[in-house]
C-alpha cells in the first residue's frame, strides 16, 4: 500500500517528537530522583517508557507499510527544573504540540484519502485527549490542596498511585 510523500515526512517526523518526549520525561524522572520525590520519579519514567511505545508504533506503522522508519537524532532535554508543578506545566505543554503534530497528521490522510494512516492515528487522538486530561487535573490539584511542603508531598503520592496505572503497550 502507498501513503504520500508528505505522509511519510509527517510519520518520521512523529517519530522524533515522541524520542524527545521520551527524553525528556527522562530528564524530568531524573530531576525528581534527585530531589525526592519519589512518586513524580516513577510517574515520568513511566511516562518516558510510555512515549517510546508511542515512537515504536509509528516505526513499526512505517516499516510494515514497506517504508524504512528513519531512527531520530534527539535534542538535550531541559534538566533545569524548578518545581514539580513547574514540570507538569511544561509536560501539558509538551503533550498540546504533540496533540497538534497529530491532527496535522489527520488533515493530510484526510486530504490523501488515506484511510489506513487515518484509522491508524485513530488511537493517538484518543490518547492525547487522555494525556491532556491527565496533566491538567494533575496540575489543579496545586490550586486544591495547596503548594506548601504537606501539600506537595500529597501530590507526589498522586504521582505514585498514577505511575501504578500504566500499561505497557508496544503493538503496532
Ligand atoms: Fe506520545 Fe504523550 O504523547
Amino acid at each position: 500500500m502507498k501513503i504520500s510523500n508528505n505522509m511519510q515526512k509527517a510519520l518520521n517526523n512523529q517519530i522524533a517528537l515522541e524520542a524527545n518526549a521520551s527524553n525528556n520525561y527522562m530528564a524530568m524522572a531524573s530531576w525528581c530522583e534527585v530531589t525526592g520525590y519519589e512518586g513524580g520519579t516513577s510517574f515520568f519514567y513511566a511516562q518516558s517508557d510510555e512515549e517510546r511505545t508511542h515512537m515504536l508504533k509509528f516505526i513499526h506503522y512505517l516499516n510494515n507499510l514497506g517504508i524504512s522508519a528513519v531512527m531520530p537524532a534527539t535534542k538535550s532535554p531541559s534538566s533545569n527544573f524548578k518545581s514539580l508543578e513547574s514540570i507538569l506545566k511544561t509536560a501539558l505543554k509538551n503533550e498540546q504540540t504533540v496533540t497538534t503534530a497529530i491532527h496535522k497528521m489527520v488533515e493530510i490522510s484526510q486530504k490523501d484519502k488515506d484511510h489506513s494512516t487515518y484509522a491508524f492515528l485513530e488511537w493517538f487522538v484518543n490518547e492525547q485527549v487522555q494525556e491532556e486530561t491527565k496533566f491538567e487535573t494533575l496540575i489543579q490539584k496545586f490550586e486544591l490542596i495547596g503548594r506548601d511542603k504537606i501539600a506537595i508531598n500529597e501530590i507526589d503520592k498522586t504521582l505514585a498511585v498514577y505511575a501504578t496505572t500504566f500499561t505497557a503497550d508496544t503493538t503496532a
